[in-house]
Protein backbone atom coordinates (compact mmCIF):
# COMPACT_ATOMS: atom_id res chain seq x y z
CA UNK A 1 0.00 0.00 0.00
CA UNK A 2 1.57 3.57 -0.96
CA UNK A 3 2.73 5.97 1.75
CA UNK A 4 -0.48 7.81 -0.22
CA UNK A 5 -3.45 5.61 1.22
CA UNK A 6 -5.68 7.54 3.58
CA UNK A 7 -5.61 6.45 7.26
CA UNK A 8 -9.25 4.98 6.62
CA UNK A 9 -7.33 2.53 3.94
CA UNK A 10 -4.39 2.09 6.23
CA UNK A 11 -6.84 1.04 9.30
CA UNK A 12 -9.06 -1.19 7.08
CA UNK A 13 -6.11 -2.97 5.47
CA UNK A 14 -4.96 -3.20 9.09
CA UNK A 15 -8.12 -4.17 10.48
CA UNK A 16 -8.25 -1.46 13.10
CA UNK A 17 -11.35 0.45 12.99
CA UNK A 18 -9.90 4.47 13.45
CA UNK A 19 -12.80 6.70 14.34
CA UNK A 20 -13.70 10.34 15.16
CA UNK A 21 -16.23 11.55 17.07
CA UNK A 22 -18.37 13.73 14.85
CA UNK A 23 -20.74 16.66 15.44
CA UNK A 24 -24.02 17.61 13.44
CA UNK A 25 -23.46 21.30 12.95
CA UNK A 26 -19.72 21.22 10.81
CA UNK A 27 -20.85 17.71 9.07
CA UNK A 28 -23.73 19.74 7.50
CA UNK A 29 -21.95 23.07 7.28
CA UNK A 30 -18.43 22.36 6.16
CA UNK A 31 -17.12 20.54 3.36
CA UNK A 32 -13.86 19.82 4.40
CA UNK A 33 -15.09 18.31 7.51
CA UNK A 34 -17.36 16.44 6.13
CA UNK A 35 -15.13 14.93 3.62
CA UNK A 36 -11.80 14.14 6.01
CA UNK A 37 -14.66 12.09 8.13
CA UNK A 38 -15.76 10.15 5.20
CA UNK A 39 -12.43 9.83 3.65
CA UNK A 40 -9.57 9.50 6.62
CA UNK A 41 -12.14 7.78 9.52
CA UNK A 42 -13.44 4.01 9.58
CA UNK A 43 -16.02 4.90 12.39
CA UNK A 44 -17.69 7.73 13.33
CA UNK A 45 -19.13 8.42 17.15
CA UNK A 46 -21.70 10.86 18.03
CA UNK A 47 -20.37 13.58 20.31
CA UNK A 48 -22.85 15.39 22.43
CA UNK A 49 -26.09 14.53 20.16
CA UNK A 50 -27.08 11.15 21.80
CA UNK A 51 -26.72 12.90 25.25
CA UNK A 52 -29.87 12.96 26.90
CA UNK A 53 -29.70 16.68 27.48
CA UNK A 54 -29.49 17.60 23.57
CA UNK A 55 -32.01 14.58 22.73
CA UNK A 56 -35.32 15.70 24.32
CA UNK A 57 -36.09 19.35 24.79
CA UNK A 58 -39.09 18.30 26.55
CA UNK A 59 -40.63 15.75 29.24
CA UNK A 60 -42.30 13.78 25.81
CA UNK A 61 -40.43 14.48 23.07
CA UNK A 62 -37.31 13.27 21.46
CA UNK A 63 -35.21 15.27 18.69
CA UNK A 64 -33.64 12.95 17.04
CA UNK A 65 -32.31 14.86 13.93
CA UNK A 66 -28.72 15.70 14.71
CA UNK A 67 -28.21 12.28 16.47
CA UNK A 68 -29.60 10.63 13.08
CA UNK A 69 -27.17 13.19 10.55
CA UNK A 70 -24.03 11.53 12.33
CA UNK A 71 -25.47 7.85 12.30
CA UNK A 72 -27.11 7.84 8.56
CA UNK A 73 -23.57 9.53 7.98
CA UNK A 74 -21.60 6.50 8.86
CA UNK A 75 -23.82 4.00 7.78
CA UNK A 76 -24.07 5.54 4.12
CA UNK A 77 -20.55 5.21 4.23
CA UNK A 78 -19.80 1.90 5.55
CA UNK A 79 -18.79 3.57 8.99
CA UNK A 80 -19.04 1.37 12.10
CA UNK A 81 -21.37 4.02 14.36
CA UNK A 82 -20.64 4.55 18.18
CA UNK A 83 -23.69 5.72 19.77
CA UNK A 84 -22.48 7.88 23.11
CA UNK A 85 -23.82 7.86 25.77
CA UNK A 86 -27.44 6.21 27.35
CA UNK A 87 -26.80 6.87 31.16
CA UNK A 88 -24.60 9.78 32.16
CA UNK A 89 -24.73 12.12 35.47
CA UNK A 90 -24.54 15.18 33.43
CA UNK A 91 -25.62 17.07 30.26
CA UNK A 92 -29.06 16.09 31.39
CA UNK A 93 -32.32 18.08 30.21
CA UNK A 94 -32.93 21.20 31.93
CA UNK A 95 -36.42 20.43 33.11
CA UNK A 96 -35.59 17.59 34.28
CA UNK A 97 -35.70 18.49 38.36
CA UNK A 98 -34.16 15.32 40.20
CA UNK A 99 -35.45 15.83 43.10
CA UNK A 100 -39.14 15.86 42.11
CA UNK A 101 -38.64 12.19 41.44
CA UNK A 102 -39.20 9.02 43.53
CA UNK A 103 -36.33 6.45 43.06
CA UNK A 104 -39.50 4.04 41.55
CA UNK A 105 -40.22 7.03 39.11
CA UNK A 106 -36.11 7.98 38.12
CA UNK A 107 -36.31 3.60 37.97
CA UNK A 108 -38.97 4.28 35.50
CA UNK A 109 -37.75 7.05 33.74
CA UNK A 110 -34.33 5.66 32.97
CA UNK A 111 -35.55 1.97 31.77
CA UNK A 112 -37.92 4.16 29.50
CA UNK A 113 -35.25 6.11 28.01
CA UNK A 114 -32.71 3.47 27.50
CA UNK A 115 -35.04 1.27 26.00
CA UNK A 116 -36.36 4.37 23.89
CA UNK A 117 -32.90 5.28 22.26
CA UNK A 118 -30.75 1.82 21.90
CA UNK A 119 -34.61 0.20 20.54
CA UNK A 120 -34.88 3.12 17.84
CA UNK A 121 -31.00 2.56 16.37
CA UNK A 122 -31.46 -1.12 16.52
CA UNK A 123 -28.37 -2.36 14.31
CA UNK A 124 -28.03 0.76 12.67
CA UNK A 125 -25.45 1.48 15.79
CA UNK A 126 -22.89 -0.86 16.31
CA UNK A 127 -21.67 -0.60 19.90
CA UNK A 128 -23.35 1.75 23.05
CA UNK A 129 -21.30 4.02 25.78
CA UNK A 130 -24.20 2.45 27.79
CA UNK A 131 -22.95 4.04 31.07
CA UNK A 132 -20.76 6.71 31.05
CA UNK A 133 -18.36 7.72 33.82
CA UNK A 134 -20.17 6.15 37.15
CA UNK A 135 -16.69 5.28 39.07
CA UNK A 136 -14.69 8.36 40.76
CA UNK A 137 -11.17 8.28 40.73
CA UNK A 138 -11.13 6.72 44.54
CA UNK A 139 -13.18 3.38 43.21
CA UNK A 140 -16.64 4.94 44.90
CA UNK A 141 -19.55 4.91 42.82
CA UNK A 142 -20.36 8.42 41.58
CA UNK A 143 -23.32 10.15 43.33
CA UNK A 144 -25.38 10.88 40.74
CA UNK A 145 -29.27 11.09 40.39
CA UNK A 146 -29.58 7.46 39.21
CA UNK A 147 -26.71 6.29 41.93
CA UNK A 148 -29.11 8.47 44.15
CA UNK A 149 -32.58 6.83 42.88
CA UNK A 150 -31.65 3.19 42.25
CA UNK A 151 -28.53 2.40 44.39
CA UNK A 152 -25.68 0.63 42.77
CA UNK A 153 -27.31 -0.95 40.59
CA UNK A 154 -28.49 1.11 38.06
CA UNK A 155 -25.35 0.45 36.07
CA UNK A 156 -26.73 -3.05 35.81
CA UNK A 157 -29.80 -2.51 34.63
CA UNK A 158 -28.90 -0.05 31.99
CA UNK A 159 -26.77 -2.88 30.44
CA UNK A 160 -29.92 -5.42 31.00
CA UNK A 161 -32.34 -3.13 29.13
CA UNK A 162 -30.09 -2.04 26.41
CA UNK A 163 -29.66 -5.68 25.74
CA UNK A 164 -33.53 -6.18 25.62
CA UNK A 165 -33.44 -4.01 22.71
CA UNK A 166 -30.38 -4.15 20.79
CA UNK A 167 -27.98 -6.67 19.43
CA UNK A 168 -25.54 -3.93 20.00
CA UNK A 169 -21.87 -4.13 21.46
CA UNK A 170 -22.81 -2.86 25.18
CA UNK A 171 -19.59 -0.90 26.18
CA UNK A 172 -18.71 0.67 29.78
CA UNK A 173 -17.00 4.04 29.34
CA UNK A 174 -14.73 6.23 31.47
CA UNK A 175 -11.13 8.36 32.04
CA UNK A 176 -8.45 7.88 33.85
CA UNK A 177 -8.77 4.08 34.26
CA UNK A 178 -4.76 3.85 33.11
CA UNK A 179 -3.70 6.45 35.49
CA UNK A 180 -5.86 6.06 38.66
CA UNK A 181 -4.88 2.16 39.69
CA UNK A 182 -8.29 2.61 43.02
CA UNK A 183 -10.56 3.34 40.04
CA UNK A 184 -9.16 1.14 37.76
CA UNK A 185 -9.81 -1.53 40.51
CA UNK A 186 -13.34 -0.86 41.04
CA UNK A 187 -13.79 -0.67 37.44
CA UNK A 188 -12.30 -4.21 37.08
CA UNK A 189 -14.43 -5.27 39.59
CA UNK A 190 -17.36 -4.24 38.57
CA UNK A 191 -16.89 -5.81 35.62
CA UNK A 192 -15.82 -9.04 36.40
CA UNK A 193 -18.99 -8.97 38.77
CA UNK A 194 -20.66 -8.46 35.70
CA UNK A 195 -19.30 -11.68 33.74
CA UNK A 196 -19.75 -13.85 36.19
CA UNK A 197 -23.41 -12.87 36.77
CA UNK A 198 -24.23 -13.28 32.96
CA UNK A 199 -24.75 -8.75 33.06
CA UNK A 200 -24.86 -8.00 29.23
CA UNK A 201 -21.67 -6.08 28.92
CA UNK A 202 -19.11 -6.69 25.62
CA UNK A 203 -16.74 -3.62 26.15
CA UNK A 204 -14.86 -1.20 27.85
CA UNK A 205 -14.09 2.26 26.59
CA UNK A 206 -11.40 4.08 27.89
CA UNK A 207 -11.54 7.63 27.18
CA UNK A 208 -7.93 8.89 27.06
CA UNK A 209 -8.04 12.63 27.02
CA UNK A 210 -4.78 13.80 27.29
CA UNK A 211 -5.57 17.25 28.24
CA UNK A 212 -1.87 18.77 30.25
CA UNK A 213 -0.73 14.89 30.82
CA UNK A 214 -0.88 11.80 28.60
CA UNK A 215 -0.96 8.70 30.03
CA UNK A 216 2.17 6.19 29.66
CA UNK A 217 1.57 3.68 26.67
CA UNK A 218 2.82 1.26 28.53
CA UNK A 219 0.01 1.69 31.29
CA UNK A 220 -2.44 1.82 28.86
CA UNK A 221 -1.50 -1.22 27.63
CA UNK A 222 -1.49 -3.15 30.56
CA UNK A 223 -4.57 -1.62 30.94
CA UNK A 224 -5.95 -2.76 27.88
CA UNK A 225 -4.74 -6.83 28.62
CA UNK A 226 -6.05 -6.76 32.46
CA UNK A 227 -9.32 -6.40 30.76
CA UNK A 228 -9.14 -8.13 28.03
CA UNK A 229 -8.54 -10.93 30.13
CA UNK A 230 -11.84 -10.34 31.64
CA UNK A 231 -13.16 -11.24 28.07
CA UNK A 232 -14.10 -8.15 27.23
CA UNK A 233 -13.48 -6.04 24.14
CA UNK A 234 -11.50 -2.71 25.06
CA UNK A 235 -11.65 0.24 22.35
CA UNK A 236 -10.06 3.75 22.62
CA UNK A 237 -13.28 5.72 22.58
CA UNK A 238 -12.12 9.15 23.23
CA UNK A 239 -8.45 10.44 22.50
CA UNK A 240 -6.90 13.78 21.89
CA UNK A 241 -3.42 15.08 23.43
CA UNK A 242 -2.69 18.82 24.32
CA UNK A 243 -0.40 20.58 26.34
CA UNK A 244 -0.59 22.85 28.91
CA UNK A 245 0.43 26.75 28.52
CA UNK A 246 4.10 26.57 30.62
CA UNK A 247 4.69 22.93 29.99
CA UNK A 248 4.56 22.43 26.13
CA UNK A 249 7.44 20.84 24.23
CA UNK A 250 10.21 22.46 22.00
CA UNK A 251 8.37 20.75 19.24
CA UNK A 252 4.90 20.49 20.06
CA UNK A 253 3.49 18.89 16.76
CA UNK A 254 6.71 16.11 16.82
CA UNK A 255 6.01 15.31 20.52
CA UNK A 256 2.29 14.74 19.70
CA UNK A 257 3.31 12.99 16.81
CA UNK A 258 5.52 10.63 18.52
CA UNK A 259 2.80 10.35 21.69
CA UNK A 260 0.34 9.21 18.76
CA UNK A 261 2.31 7.06 16.90
CA UNK A 262 3.59 5.06 20.60
CA UNK A 263 0.15 4.93 21.84
CA UNK A 264 -1.28 3.42 19.07
CA UNK A 265 1.46 0.74 18.63
CA UNK A 266 1.09 -0.29 22.27
CA UNK A 267 -2.69 -0.31 22.05
CA UNK A 268 -3.23 -2.38 18.78
CA UNK A 269 -0.41 -4.84 19.76
CA UNK A 270 -2.19 -4.95 23.22
CA UNK A 271 -5.14 -6.19 21.19
CA UNK A 272 -7.47 -3.00 21.01
CA UNK A 273 -9.17 -2.76 17.53
CA UNK A 274 -11.24 0.02 17.78
CA UNK A 275 -9.35 3.91 18.86
CA UNK A 276 -11.67 7.12 18.07
CA UNK A 277 -10.47 10.56 18.36
CA UNK A 278 -12.17 13.51 20.05
CA UNK A 279 -13.07 15.09 17.03
CA UNK A 280 -12.45 15.31 13.35
CA UNK A 281 -10.08 18.77 13.18
CA UNK A 282 -8.20 21.09 15.97
CA UNK A 283 -11.16 23.73 14.59
CA UNK A 284 -13.86 21.42 16.03
CA UNK A 285 -12.69 20.27 19.35
CA UNK A 286 -14.00 20.72 22.61
CA UNK A 287 -10.60 21.43 24.32
CA UNK A 288 -11.03 24.79 22.74
CA UNK A 289 -14.42 25.88 24.06
CA UNK A 290 -13.93 23.81 27.32
CA UNK A 291 -10.45 25.77 28.14
CA UNK A 292 -11.12 28.83 26.33
CA UNK A 293 -11.61 30.69 29.75
CA UNK A 294 -8.35 29.41 31.44
CA UNK A 295 -6.09 29.64 28.11
CA UNK A 296 -4.01 26.96 29.98
CA UNK A 297 -3.85 24.96 27.42
CA UNK A 298 -2.61 24.61 23.71
CA UNK A 299 -5.49 23.76 21.53
CA UNK A 300 -4.04 21.48 19.01
CA UNK A 301 -4.70 17.42 20.36
CA UNK A 302 -6.27 16.73 17.22
CA UNK A 303 -4.79 14.91 14.02
CA UNK A 304 -6.03 17.47 11.24
CA UNK A 305 -5.27 21.15 12.16
CA UNK A 306 -8.50 23.68 11.74
CA UNK A 307 -8.28 23.90 7.66
CA UNK A 308 -8.56 19.78 8.09
CA UNK A 309 -5.21 19.70 6.62
CA UNK A 310 -2.99 16.49 8.06
CA UNK A 311 -0.54 17.29 11.06
CA UNK A 312 2.42 15.32 11.96
CA UNK A 313 0.14 13.30 14.18
CA UNK A 314 -1.44 12.33 11.10
CA UNK A 315 1.33 10.55 9.36
CA UNK A 316 2.21 8.96 12.83
CA UNK A 317 -0.30 7.18 13.35
CA UNK A 318 -0.60 6.02 9.78
CA UNK A 319 2.88 4.37 10.21
CA UNK A 320 2.04 2.86 13.28
CA UNK A 321 -0.70 1.30 12.05
CA UNK A 322 1.34 -0.08 9.10
CA UNK A 323 3.92 -1.50 11.42
CA UNK A 324 1.92 -2.76 14.03
C1 LIG B 1 -16.31 13.23 28.45
C2 LIG B 1 -17.55 12.68 27.77
C3 LIG B 1 -17.67 13.10 26.34
C4 LIG B 1 -17.27 14.53 26.13
C5 LIG B 1 -15.89 14.72 26.65
C6 LIG B 1 -15.31 16.07 26.33
O1 LIG B 1 -15.22 12.47 28.31
O2 LIG B 1 -17.62 11.28 27.80
O3 LIG B 1 -18.99 12.91 25.93
O4 LIG B 1 -18.20 15.36 26.75
O5 LIG B 1 -15.93 14.51 28.04
O6 LIG B 1 -16.21 17.09 26.51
Amino acid sequence: MSSEATLRERAEARGIEFGAALSAAPLREDSNYWNTARTEFTSVTTSSELKMGPLRPSPKTYDFSDADAIVDFGNEYDMAVRGHTLVWHTQKPDWFQEWDYSGDQVRDFLRDHVRTVAGRYGTRIDAWDVVNEAVHEDGSMRESVWYEGMGPEYVEKAFEWAAEVTDSDLFYNDYDIPTEPEKADAVYDLLADFRDRGVPVDGIGLQLHGIGSQADPADVADTVRRFRDLGLDVHVTELDVAYEVGSVPDDPLAAQAEYYRALVEACVDAGVDSITTWGVNDGNSWVRDFYKAEERFTIDPLLFDRKCDPKPAYHAVKAALFEA
